[in-house]
């Protein structure tokens, strides 16, 4: 059978929209600009989109033009030796991260039927804590885990063209209608005009005080939001069936995936503000925390929350797709699976994977933070420095088909990927081993402790 291809051009644009566009930017996002600053964070990691994210989407989509193959069938084809490990590390992180954003999707699923059924008027923040607990653990989170895998799975087995294709169709444009209306009502509120100057002034005092922490988390933010260093923009840029101009493909991803980042700030802020609480406080629950009691007090919060609620969902929903595709299309390319068994196949497994976290949330940061600071940055760091140095010449004749000749720009590109991009990662891998060791001999051991 011959291999699958995107029928539109819109068609793998909105596919690599919808897996940048997710948890990263609506969860993620405002509570990390909260934690590092506010402005300071908001304008170094708009810098580094432009600098390094840029330059790195382009490094996953020649590798996957190229080869139109999975992501462990290109690396193979492309490299020798010790290279052909690469691809590995991508399944093993797919599954990882897979297996808790699942679980974190399946909450939002689960709130935002609390909407609909009962509201969120809830006494004040010990309730609403206590809320959040009975949805992240136990059979309330199993249950939605397993109802968002069996929607990724249905999706994924449908095809590219008819899955893949057809949903983000579907659900792109529904997350960005569903972002504008929240900002246009949050534009109404009050707490909108403070919460926009701390949103929108960077103190760059701080940002000179605090620079070895905000860089990292800018640059972790960039390519997590982005979905790169584990093979997503390899595996979708290898349907593509035609040379078109990738550079241009590119602009509009990552410009369209920072804009609904920057939105989802013009939202929530508003929202915490409104409600008197801090931003940035708070961990993974914090968001669900914060935002069901700051529903509970605005008019039309019901409202506000299922559709927030939904549309997160949306958006997890769309990058979760991506995450199984590059699992599937490994199955499919590399050892002949049809598709349909093999989305199920691994879809299942990542279910199983992921039911740890469903039963304690030691889990969730034993996961997240292994894939997140570690897997993802060193995926990025070997993608980088195997451009930049094993294929760049392919790299760069790829990257010119469907432009034409690029002459001091294309040079520019490889030297950003072979010097800058490495150093940038390097360091956030360091500070991620660091954190992860951390809490490897902090929580997690006294977690095991206390069994
Ligand atoms: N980009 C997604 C988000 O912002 O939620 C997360 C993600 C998807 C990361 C796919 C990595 C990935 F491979």
């Amino acid at each position: 059978m011959p291999r699958e291809t995107w029928a539109t051009r819109a068609g793998f644009i909105l596919a690599a929209v919808g897996s940048a566009v997710g948890l990263g930017n609506i969860w993620r996002f405002p509570f990390i600009t909260g934690q590092e600053g506010g402005g300071a964070f908001l304008v170094t990691y708009l810098l580094f989109v432009a600098l390094i994210g840029f330059p790195a989407i382009l490094v996953e989509f020649v590798i996957g033009r190229y080869t139109n193959l999975n992501p462990v069938g290109a690396i193979r084809e492309l490299g020798s030796g010790a290279w052909n490990y690469l691809g590995w590390l991508f399944v093993v992180t797919g599954f990882v991260i897979l297996s808790y954003y699942s679980v974190v999707a399946g909450w939002f699923l689960r709130y935002t039927l609390i909407g609909v059924t009962d509201g969120y008027a809830l006494a004040g923040p010990e309730e609403a804590g206590a809320l959040f607990g009975t949805v992240s653990t136990g059979l309330d989170s199993l249950l939605f885990h397993a109802v968002f895998m069996a929607l990724v799975i249905g999706i994924i087995a449908a095809g590219v063209r008819k899955g893949i294709e057809i949903g983000v169709k579907v659900m792109v444009p529904a997350i960005i209608a569903l972002l504008l209306g929240l900002a246009a009502y949050a534009f109404t509120l009050d707490a909108s005009t403070a919460a926009y100057s701390y949103y929108l002034s960077p103190d760059f005092g701080y940002l000179a005080a605090n620079w070895a922490s905000i860089l990292p988390a800018a640059a972790g933010q960039a390519f997590f939001t982005l979905s790169l260093g584990m093979g997503v923009m390899i595996t979708y840029a290898s349907y593509l069936g035609e040379d078109r101009n990738l550079a241009a493909d590119a602009g509009v991803i990552v410009t369209l995936d920072t804009l609904i980042a920057v939105i989802v700030g013009f939202v929530v802020f508003p929202f915490l503000f409104a409600a008197g609480i801090e931003p940035g406080s708070g961990g993974a629950s914090a968001i669900f925390v914060s935002l069901t009691s700051a529903f509970a007090g605005i008019p039309g919060g019901r409202i506000l929350g299922v559709v927030f609620f939904a549309m997160v969902g949306i958006a997890a929903l769309s990058s979760a797709i991506s995450i199984l595709e590059v699992l599937v299309s490994y199955l499919i390319d590399e050892l002949g699976v049809a598709r349909v068994p093999a989305s199920v196949a691994l879809g299942v497994a990542v279910f199983l994977l992921g039911v740890p976290v469903t039963i304690d949330l030691i889990f969730l940061d034993l996961y997240d933070k292994l894939a997140d600071g570690v897997l993802l940055v060193l995926g990025s760091l070997l993608l980088a420095l195997f451009v930049g140095w094993v294929i760049p010449e392919i790299a760069r004749e790829e990257l010119e088909r469907g432009i034409g000749a690029l002459g001091g720009l294309g040079d520019a590109w490889i030297w950003i990927v072979r010097i800058p991009i490495v150093i940038v990662v390097l360091i956030s891998l360091y500070l991620g081993i660091v954190d992860y060791v951390d809490f490897l001999t902090g929580d997690l051991a006294e977690w095991l402790a206390a069994r």
